[in-house]
């Protein structure tokens, strides 16, 4: 895929009087044309410098940044092809919703009517067509959420960028609002970089994501492949609820690998040809690839300690000796009936969905 967005050991520090701190360490990462990829990463691990850094509203220290073929990493922000989308949207309450959206291009001397023409087109796109004459303040969340997508949109920014567009917004609308910026995304092929600190948002709009943690990139793949496939323990974490058990290389054999779990018993998953025999690895166990059998016959037995039912779902933890427990998600908890706090299980893992890391 051709590269729009390049972004090559891209660092920031921010110096306070005595200390300093590196916001934005070696950073890189390539968007391609019509792709969006999110920075994805718990609060101050750098995503709003970074999308500030794109934007041209801070300077960086070190490295880099490319909007197709020309570097851009000194150009002031007027003079980037960028738009970015606001959590706090950003509008001007004294403004219409035409006139809002109309800024961006007076301020780039189009004509009128061409202005005229531009808006109407980029309204009827986010579906605000006919609220032309009202002020923001006269508008839900959601729809003030989308005039600033509107005139982030009709300026036609070569990348598009979003910090938290919403987490402003109460639950449904979110998910709504979302799927909206998705379809528009998509339809007019923009590349974009989105921001984000919820894995689920993430997970739903991204063509790639990038995790970060302090500054740095952890992994970079599809939704699938950060889930699917962590790099580390921390993304394991991140992304969903993972179990990360210690256990011991047993034996590696052609396609399949033999482990040992901390109780003995051992299970064999197929892959991971790297390990060696006699080292101790991580194993990333999801909550939901875990199946509930008669005490004695899991691969695992516990007590479980703490049961929560929401209807769809069951959410278990079960203690499987002192100071270790994992956690486990049973679908329609209806069939085998809820359990209760105190009763002994056993588990059994899904072999195929297990998930092996080098301790590092
Ligand atoms: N203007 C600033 N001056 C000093 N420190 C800053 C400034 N902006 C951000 N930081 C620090 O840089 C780190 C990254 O912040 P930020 O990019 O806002 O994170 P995020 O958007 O992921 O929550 C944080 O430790 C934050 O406190
Ligand atoms: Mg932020």
């Amino acid at each position: 895929m051709l590269a729009e967005l390049v972004l090559r050991e891209l660092t920031k520090v921010f110096r306070a009087r005595r200390e300093a701190v590196v916001a934005v360490d070696h950073l890189n990462l390539a968007v391609g044309k019509g792709e969006l990829v999110t920075l994805l990463g718990p609060s101050g691990c750098g995503k709003t410098t970074t999308l500030r850094l794109v934007g041209g509203f801070e300077d960086p220290d070190g490295g880099a940044i490319y909007l197709g073929d020309q570097e851009i990493t000194h150009v002031p922000p007027q003079r980037r092809n960028t738009a970015t989308v606001f959590q706090s949207y950003g509008l001007f309450p004294h403004m219409t919703v035409f006139e809002n959206v109309a800024f961006g291009l007076k301020t780039r001397r189009v004509p009128r009517r061409e202005i005229r023409d531009r808006v109407r087109v980029t309204l009827g796109l986010v579906g605000l067509a006919g609220l032309e004459h009202r002020p923001p303040s006269k508008l839900s969340g959601g729809q003030q959420q989308r005039v600033a997508l509107a005139r982030a949109l009709v300026v036609s920014p070569q990348v598009l960028l979003f910090d938290e567009p919403l987490s402003n917004l109460d639950a449904k609308l979110r998910v709504e609002t979302r799927e909206h910026i998705k379809r528009i995304q998509k339809e007019l092929r923009i590349t974009s970089l989105y921001v984000t600190h919820d894995q689920a948002e993430a997970m739903a709009i991204s063509d790639r994501i990038a995790v970060l943690n302090q500054g740095r990139v952890q992994q970079i793949g599809t939704p699938y492949e950060i889930y699917a496939k962590p790099a580390n323990a921390f993304v394991a974490d991140f992304i969903g609820r993972a179990n990360l058990l210690h256990v011991k290389v047993k034996a590696v054999r052609d396609e399949q690998t033999e482990l040992e779990l901390p109780n003995g018993k051992t299970i064999s998953v197929s892959g991971f040809p790297d390990l060696v025999v006699g080292e101790t690895v991580t194993a990333v166990i999801r909550p939901e690839a875990v199946d509930l059998a008669p005490p004695e016959s899991g691969d695992l037995m516990g007590k479980v300690i703490f049961a929560h039912y929401t209807g769809s779902l069951g959410t278990y933890r079960v203690e499987l000796w002192e100071g270790t427990s994992i956690n486990i998600e049973v679908l329609n908890p209806q069939e085998e009936g809820f359990l209760e706090p105190g009763l002994l299980v056993g588990l059994r893992l899904h072999r195929r969905t297990i998930h092996i890391l080098r301790e590092q």
